[in-house]
């Protein structure tokens, strides 16, 4: 057991994470997607320590998280068409499955012996400070044990890793509040790995190029499992109505216990996604009813998550 420490993100807090994470522990830190657990991507023990955090099994490859295109170009080999994509959306909520490059330093832990990498540049002024605090690439899952619903909030992850792990970074609730898209790039053609924020229509805009969303039932992004964001409680979709026994996560016209966004707004329902499922989980409530919820553009990303929260475990 370890006792685990909240501090505010500024300076002081920045720079006892760094020396924690150059003693090989992992450290939660604000993105501006979800709350990363971010240790030295280049130490196989710094990235056995955040599966061991987490309870991942360990074939799950982690994000690689960068400040730079050069720090991603020592990680990973970028085409025109990657180098394209980071134009537009890096830094960002933007991953990208790429060959990882010929010498690269980055633990194979961390990519499971996979030959490709997941990079990802963020835009959070927190998580890009560590990064150059380091000096060099983070891994980092989402800070949420294995399967569970992932933190947009500094207190839902000392509610998931409480005890586990020895520092928490608070930098307020999340802006975007889901995961980034991962997209893998491929010479010419891209294949949606995981639905985000940015949308494959906004993909297929700032490319030209079509973007494959076919799932085709094989699991590409290994933590793209069946069951995942999961509560400890069963969770019911398209619940125009609450049953007794339940907490009532409602959107748009149906208020609910709590509502994802009164106005129907989806990118405000993307950010209390994670949010609701954690209060509607510490709620006195057996279970967990969701309001229907669109599934265009960030919709779709909503559901990907809903649909996996609500999965048979
Ligand atoms: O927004 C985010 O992406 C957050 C923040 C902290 O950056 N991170 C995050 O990491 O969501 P994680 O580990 O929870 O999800 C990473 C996903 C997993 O589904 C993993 O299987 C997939 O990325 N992945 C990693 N490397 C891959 C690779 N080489 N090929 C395909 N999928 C990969
Ligand atoms: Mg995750």
């Amino acid at each position: 057991m370890t006792e685990t420490l909240i501090l505010p993100a500024d300076e002081a807090g920045i720079a006892e994470a760094a020396a924690l994470i150059a003693r090989g522990l992992p450290v939660a830190v604000p993105t501006e997607t979800v709350y990363g657990l971010a240790g030295d991507a280049t130490s196989g023990t710094a990235v056995a320590a955040i599966y061991a955090a987490k309870g991942r099994p360990s074939f799950n490859p982690l994000i690689a998280h960068v400040t730079d295109l050069e720090m991603a170009a020592r990680i990973a080999i970028l085409s025109p068409l990657a180098h394209q994509l980071a134009g537009h959306f890096w830094p960002g909520p933007l991953t990208m499955v790429l060959p990882a490059a010929e010498r690269s330093p980055i633990a194979s832990l961390a990519t499971a012996g996979l030959t490709t990498i997941a990079v990802r540049m963020p835009a959070h002024p927190v998580m890009r400070a560590l990064i150059a605090a380091v000096g060099g690439p983070l891994a980092a899952p989402s800070a949420n044990a294995s399967g569970t619903i992932s933190a947009t909030r500094a207190g839902h992850v000392a509610r998931s890793l409480g005890g586990r792990i020895a520092l928490v970074l608070d930098g307020g609730a999340t802006a975007v509040g889901i995961e980034s898209t991962i997209v893998a790039v491929e010479p010419d053609r891209l294949r949606l790995l995981r639905p985000g924020s940015i949308t494959a229509a906004m993909l297929e805009e700032a490319t030209g190029i079509a973007v494959d969303t076919q799932d085709n039932g094989a699991i590409e992004a290994p933590g793209q499992m069946t069951s995942h964001y999961a509560p400890s409680k069963p969770v019911r979709l398209d619940a125009e109505t609450a049953r007794q026994d339940e907490f009532h996560i409602g959107f748009g016209s149906i208020p609910g216990d709590a509502s994802l966004s009164l106005t129907g707004d989806l990118n405000e329902a993307a950010a209390r996604l994670f949010d609701l499922l954690h209060r509607a989980d510490e709620a006195s409530a057996g279970a967990i009813a969701v309001a229907p919820i669109p599934a265009t553009g960030l919709g779709a990303a909503i559901h990907d998550r809903l649909k996996r929260a609500a999965a048979p475990r």
